[in-house]
């Protein structure tokens, strides 16, 4: 069996994200809200120390997203399944192959398949962990979209701006949140020659510096979708983790097929099926026998 065959194989074998539906979730479970603060931890001390944003918990609770205060719901549950492997690799002394194995991009085969969703979902779920910082970066430049599906006010500065060197100094674009041990990087300013910026020195250096810095952060990278642009392979090669994002009933096998074959087979640590909404692995979009 190939090794195509067998993360395709795994598939069924990896965590699902079911479709969130908040509506359906009482307000009491959702928002039986301890103190964020009493989530303690470090705060990452690379970041902005003049300004936190506010990540506003309630539009992310209503768009289904998991919340660091919520410990009922069943996404919570699905994500400590997703990051656990993801943790030990980021962090296993014995990954001298793997650089930057801190360093976890979240990308699909095609748009909206849930990768800006599934970020989100993932750093709040590993800063739900005593040990570790999370940074967030929003690099799909072309669609940004963290900043708002979080609600984020207040950041016009980003890796864009890094990049052209507008802004050299890290500690301006890095914003803490009101979430401890959460810190942010935006897109910043819009810019037509994203690829080139993404696939320059400056940015390999940038994310090498960000993964070397703090011995117990994890950086999670929002990425484009695979098959669309090249920004994406470019990014694959900067992160030591690649978590594959796959919307049930919609991503077909051979476009899954054809992304991975774009990657790095040592890098892909995950695979997860978005959207899920139940039954047994043969009623997924990607066993569709239309697309054989
Ligand atoms: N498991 C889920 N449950 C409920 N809604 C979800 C889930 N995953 C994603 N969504 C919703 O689906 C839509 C698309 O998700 P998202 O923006 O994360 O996709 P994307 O792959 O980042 O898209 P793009 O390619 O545009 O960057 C959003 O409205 C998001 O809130
Ligand atoms: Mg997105």
């Amino acid at each position: 069996m190939s090794s195509i065959e067998k993360y395709i194989d795994k598939l069924d074998k990896q965590a699902a994200v079911p479709v969130v539906d908040r509506a359906s979730i009482s307000d009491d479970a959702a928002y039986s809200a301890e103190p964020i603060q009493s989530l303690g931890g470090q705060v990452d001390q690379y970041a902005n120390k003049s300004k936190t944003v506010q990540v506003d918990l309630d539009k992310l609770a209503r768009i289904g997203a998991l919340i660091p205060t919520d410990k009922t719901s069943k996404i919570v549950e699905e994500y400590r399944a997703i990051k656990r492997p993801l943790i030990k690799k980021a962090f296993n002394s014995s990954a001298i192959d793997l650089p930057n194995s801190n360093v976890i991009m979240v990308t699909s085969t095609t748009p909206e398949e849930g990768k800006t969703f599934n970020a989100i979902c993932l750093a709040m779920s590993i800063v739900m962990e005593m040990d570790y910082t999370v940074l967030l970066i929003e690099a799909d430049l072309a669609r940004p979209a963290i900043i708002k599906y979080m609600g984020i006010e207040g950041i016009d500065k980003g890796l864009v701006d890094y990049l052209l060197e507008d802004e050299t100094n890290m500690a301006n674009l890095i914003f803490r949140t009101n979430i401890p041990k959460l810190s942010i990087l935006a897109a910043g300013q819009r810019h037509a020659g994203a690829t080139e910026l993404i696939s320059s020195d400056r940015m390999k250096n940038f994310i090498q510096e960000l993964a070397q810095r703090y011995s117990d952060r994890i950086v999670i990278i929002d990425s484009p979708p695979l098959l669309m642009s090249n920004d994406a392979i470019i990014l694959s090669g900067l992160a030591g983790q690649v978590v594959l994002i796959v919307e049930s009933g919609k991503t077909g096998q051979f476009a899954v097929k054809e992304a991975i074959e774009k990657l790095d087979e040592n890098r892909i640590t995950g695979v997860i099926l978005n959207k899920h909404l139940g039954g047994s692995g043969n009623d997924y979009g990607y066993y569709n026998k239309n697309e054989l």
